[in-house]
């Protein structure tokens, strides 16, 4: 761990991802402002967890970024701010452009006027759109199939041209399913709405949903069920502060796949949930839904070899006993 008093925006802290790295950041020494628009940010985890200074504002507000990058040293930039909501993505795609194309694209330009070279950007596997191979490699082509998606890919090409034009460097990260819970239980997940498996899961049961809905059981997969790659939240925020050093110490811009290289399939995840949680959780089987690959499992040997990532917590059991732990206290 470094001692280092650097001082890192982060931009999005107040949510999920984004507070794990904000903690990640402080236990190693960093210094950390926060600019959360709190659209779906945590005020209540950012003033009694991370006891760390929140900017309520939007990366869309140029004045404010000019002010904020005006007073503060900031040495990097750690961007999580965006809307992640695959199907609104489709309903209301100017929604999405506006606020992760353009909204990066304001961050980046008030960077390069400050002169801040570093940022590391929470990219997705939702760039590489219907994988022709498993497990998905950096390399495999990105064809995004939803604005969502889009929208990262659009972010990742204009930082690959910032590089080249300005010097900007970037660490992209694309994160396969973030899950799990700080094992401490003081920070996790808490989307409203809620749309992934795991807290969905979780929430059943607790008694707050009836059912679990199983979207599709004749996919080509072991049990009929899709499968994905799920990266507890703590290795994610790890990879961040292995990002970050690797940028500090002038490293140059690179592209990362952050997963565990083995899936899980929906009725896996539900039998595991069963186990930890101790109670049984009802399941309705419906229909697919339209744009969902059988299978995404990513392949992470560069952040390894790279960065020396080496994720802590790949069984699929203590990820869910943590987001449980977190789930009791913050739901219960
Ligand atoms: N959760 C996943 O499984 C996953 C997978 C791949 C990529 N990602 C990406 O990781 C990042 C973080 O995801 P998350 O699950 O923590 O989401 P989240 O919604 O919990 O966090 C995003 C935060 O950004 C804030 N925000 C949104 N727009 C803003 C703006 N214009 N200005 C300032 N703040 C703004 C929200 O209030 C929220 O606190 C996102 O960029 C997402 O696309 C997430």
């Amino acid at each position: 761990m470094t001692t280092d008093t650097k001082l890192i925006l982060v931009t999005g802290g107040a949510g999920y991802i984004g507070s794990h790295a904000v903690m990640a950041l402080q236990q190693a020494g960093y210094r950390v402002v926060i600019l959360d628009n709190l659209v779906y940010g945590h005020r209540d985890l950012v003033e009694n967890v991370l006891k760390t200074e929140l900017i309520e504002g939007s990366t869309l507000d140029r004045g404010l970024l000019k002010e904020v990058f005006n007073r503060y040293d900031v040495s990097a930039v750690m961007h999580f701010s965006a809307y992640a909501y695959v199907g609104e993505s489709v309903s209301d795609p100017s929604k999405y452009y506006e606020n992760n194309v353009v909204g990066t694209l304001s961050l980046l330009d008030e960077m390069v006027a400050a002169g801040v070279k570093n940022i590391v950007f929470s990219s997705t596997c939702a760039t590489y759109g219907v994988p022709e191979e498993m497990p998905i490699t950096e390399t495999h082509p990105q064809n995004p199939i939803n604005p969502y998606g889009a929208t990262k890919l659009m972010v990742e090409r204009i930082l690959t041209d910032y590089d080249k034009a300005y010097d900007l460097r970037s660490v992209r990260f694309r994160y396969f399913n973030a899950a799990g819970a700080h094992p401490g239980g003081q920070l996790g997940e808490d989307h409203n709405p809620e749309t992934h498996l795991i807290p969905l899961v979780l929430q059943t049961a607790l008694g707050k949903r009836e059912s679990i809905s199983v979207f599709g059981t004749d996919y080509p997969t072991s049990d009929g069920t899709c499968v994905r790659d799920y990266i507890h939240v703590c290795d994610l925020a790890d990879a961040h502060i292995l990002g970050l050093e690797y940028l500090l110490k002038g490293g140059e811009s690179n592209v990362f796949n952050l997963g565990n290289g083995s899936g899980f399939s929906v009725r896996q995840v539900i039998k595991a949930a069963e186990r930890v949680t101790g109670k049984s959780i009802p399941v309705v089987e419906v229909e697919r839904r339209p744009g969902d690959p059988p299978a995404l499992v990513g392949g992470s040997d560069r952040a390894r070899s790279v960065l020396g990532w080496n994720p802590q917590y790949a069984d699929i059991d203590t990820i869910l006993a943590h987001a449980w732990a977190w789930h009791q206290t913050r739901h219960g």
